[in-house]
């Protein structure tokens, strides 16, 4: 089942009377997220990110196009009602307990009184913060306070849940935590739509990502299609190789580059490696390990940005 599906969805942001000024903050944007997905919209800062989510959860309004959420149109009660949202630099009221910003919310959404108090600390447990209940949220790491965030856009049971930047400024522990947190979430059955700058944590839970640039979408798919290289392998030799072996290598297989101990090749196959392997082994030179090599989503963004601009 489609839970995300936007139709060239654009957004300016106009200000200013005297000196008008227009920023496209997204650029018909069309994507499309499959329940039970983790989809990771990826971007630098300023790309567009935050409007995107903003405006599916009906708190800013497109320009143009159009989009539903678990097949209900923008700004449908029931979009708000089965899902849930971690904004970007959420601010909870200091003086309160993490127990009581819980209860808190969970009285905005309207949940039964009664059952709310166990829910909330059912919600705290989960999130790994049941000792901090009773501490008010101004001793809260950040770490903790985005735990917090996670907790309080569970709170509905929702079937949909949006984090804009949920690990942003949480140390490396904490960021593996809500990593784990999130692939639970997933395996019971939520979708998770997640924005982040951080391309190497997104890259390690994302189902699918889209990248976002200057608002505009430039690539979709799997981290795996994204990241695959040309099959490029390093070879890593016992010894220099001689000019005159190299250049019979470059003869049958051309792409062969050479750094001292290294050779880079790349292979169109498995059998098209095993054969440099044959050759190399032909001539008594010793291989001591080999590479596969892959990019980064990381690398693969700045490429496909280079790309772009050229
Ligand atoms: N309320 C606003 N008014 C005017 N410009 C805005 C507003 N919100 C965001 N922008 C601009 O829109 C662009 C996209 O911002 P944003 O969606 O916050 O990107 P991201 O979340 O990817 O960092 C930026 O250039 C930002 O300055
Ligand atoms: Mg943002």
């Amino acid at each position: 089942m489609t839970v995300v599906h936007t139709e060239q969805l654009s957004k300016t942001y106009r200000s200013g009377i005297v000196r008008r000024s227009e920023v496209n903050a997204l650029r018909n944007v069309s994507l499309e997220v499959g329940s039970g997905e983790i989809f990771g919209l990826l971007g630098p800062n300023g790309a567009g990110k935050t409007t995107f989510v903003k405006i599916l959860l009906n708190v800013s309004f497109p320009t143009l196009g159009s989009a539903t959420i678990l097949n209900e149109p923008l700004g449908s009660i029931n979009i708000r009602k089965r899902s849930g949202y971690l904004p970007e630099n959420h601010r909870y009221p200091n003086f309160l307990t993490g127990l009581e910003t819980l209860m808190m919310f969970g009285r905005i959404h309207g949940l039964d009184p009664r059952t709310l108090k166990d829910k909330a600390v059912s919600l705290l447990q989960t999130v790994g913060l049941k000792d901090w209940a009773h501490h008010k949220i101004k001793k809260y790491s950040k770490g903790m306070l985005q735990r917090l965030g996670l907790a309080q856009a569970l709170l509905n049971d929702p079937e949909i849940l949006f984090l804009d930047e949920p690990t942003d400024g949480v140390d490396p522990v904490g960021r593996k935590e809500i990593r784990d947190l999130l692939r639970d979430l997933r395996n019971q059955g939520k979708t998770i739509f997640l924005n982040s700058h951080i391309l190497s944590e997104v890259e390690l839970i994302s189902d699918r990502v889209a990248i976002l640039n200057k608002g505009e979408v430039i690539k979709v798919g799997t981290v795996d299609s994204i990241t695959r290289k040309e099959d490029e392998y390093e070879f890593h030799l016992a010894d220099d190789v001689s000019s005159d072996v190299l250049s019979q290598i470059k003869q049958v297989y051309g792409q062969v580059e050479q750094d001292g101990k290294l050779l880079r090749v790349i292979a169109q196959s498995s059998e098209q490696m095993n054969k440099v392997i044959d050759f190399l082994r032909s001539k008594n030179i010793l291989i001591q390990s080999i590479v596969h090599r892959k990019s980064t989503l990381e690398e693969s963004f700045i490429e496909l940005i280079k790309a772009e601009q050229a």
